[in-house]
């Protein structure tokens, strides 16, 4: 029990990532320096250290959240939990009475079914002990706490972590406009991840709505790190803690703010990145967004139906998110719009990739084409499907 990191040692670290995204998630954490990186479910769990989590914080595309594991003790139930959180850390440290915290909590143990009761047990505990102590409590603030404490039981066992990025990692503050029911930017990340997409072939969305696919996959491919906007690094929860080093930070923002480029790494432009979209109001938040992410230079957006798509003579990879009828319109409206979506690409797109995500078997058979892959994820609680097909 207790601290289970000496400062500037290891850090045991969980990334929370879109259900689906797994395993391109624990790739990315990989290629960023992590070690121990193993898929669960939802998550991945990684090793790195503070300069590292930094980097991950400023540079990670896939997860939601980056929690920082700062205590493991054996919970069976209410009363190992209390006393279990009250020794885990030093708490006049992590949380003085004049700083505010929320708590959330994953899993369960004994007793500990509701995850609203257990973060109520997380914060009498903590904050019993700060009265005891100092004869003052922290205050709960849901909002823009000064540290998030996350819980999470499973396996007999309670792991105290603490989140560093305040706000959800997938706002990366460009998105000021919104289509209707937009990707999250973490999940078109890990969306063009799996198409293995690198900015050498043309990428074309062709119901491209607010065009977040496209946005994500111009910003990947040159570099430009998610966790800065064009003013420097968005404000993370990381920077309240204790422990925050502010030149080790310096160091990772500038590396980080290092790696854009107006070109691929070797030089070579970016191939052309296309989107179309009916809706001249969606057409115009799309271009709103991609003058704010700072990558409108490298994306052509028109106005238009995806059935006069003219694809460019290089064959590419197609990504499409079309409505699935969930949210957007019903399904019967929307099965000729299938079906002339594969009629269009099968006459203009042979040699190409087709990605779509499909909230809806049934309207995906109306394109009357064969998947090649079939990965599963969730879309904002949708179960969903990311299909390839091969476009002879
Ligand atoms: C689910 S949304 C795409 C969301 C997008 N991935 C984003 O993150 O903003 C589907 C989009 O397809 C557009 N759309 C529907 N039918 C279309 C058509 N025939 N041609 C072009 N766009 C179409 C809709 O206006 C809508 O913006």
């Amino acid at each position: 029990m207790g601290i289970t990191e000496p400062q500037g040692g290891t850090i045991h670290g969980i990334a929370v990532v879109p259900p689906g995204l797994e395993q391109p998630a624990a790739q990315e954490l990989a290629d960023l320096g992590c070690g121990g990186v193993a898929p669960l479910r939802r998550a991945v769990r990684f090793d790195t250290d503070l300069g590292g989590l930094y980097r991950l914080h400023l540079q990670a595309r896939l997860p939601f959240r980056l929690l920082r594991q700062l205590a493991s003790f054996p919970c069976r139930g209410r009363d190992d939990l209390y006393s279990g959180v009250q020794q885990a850390l030093d708490w006049a440290t992590w949380l003085p009475p004049s700083a505010t915290f929320r708590v959330d909590v994953s899993g369960t143990a004994p007793g500990l079914n509701h995850s609203h009761y257990s973060a109520l047990q997380v914060k009498n505990a903590v904050v019993d002990l700060q009265r005891q102590r100092w004869g003052q409590r922290s205050s709960i603030d849901l909002d823009s706490p000064d540290l998030s404490l996350h819980l999470h039981l499973g396996g007999g066992l309670a792991s105290l972590s603490v989140d560093g990025s305040g706000s959800s990692l997938h706002r990366r503050g460009y998105r000021a406009a919104m289509g209707l029911a937009p990707l999250k930017e973490n999940l078109a990340a890990g969306l063009i991840a799996l198409t293995g997409w690198g900015g050498r072939v043309p990428l074309a969305d062709p119901l491209c709505g607010s065009g977040t696919l496209l946005i994500e996959a111009a910003r990947a491919a040159l570099g430009r790190a998610p966790g800065l906007g064009p003013d420097g690094p968005r404000p993370f929860a990381l920077q309240r803690w204790p422990d925050f080093q502010p030149d080790l930070w310096q160091q990772q923002v500038e590396a980080a703010a290092a790696l854009a480029r107006d070109r691929l790494p070797d030089g070579q432009p970016l191939a052309p990145v296309l989107g179309m979209e009916q809706d001249p109001a969606v057409l115009g938040q799309a271009r709103c967004n991609a003058e704010a992410a700072g990558v409108a230079g490298w994306i052509q957006l028109r106005g238009g139906d995806c059935r006069d798509f003219v694809p460019p003579e290089q064959p590419g990879v197609l990504v499409c998110n079309p409505p699935y009828g969930e949210r957007l319109g019903e399904a019967e409206a929307l099965e000729s719009l299938y079906a002339d979506l594969g009629r269009m690409v099968k006459e203009r797109c042979s040699g190409w990739s087709l990605w779509l995500l499909s909230g809806n078997p049934e309207l995906t058979g109306a394109l009357r084409m064969k998947a090649s892959r079939r990965i599963p994820v969730s879309n904002g609680g949708i179960d969903c499907r990311w299909l390839h097909y091969a476009i002879r």
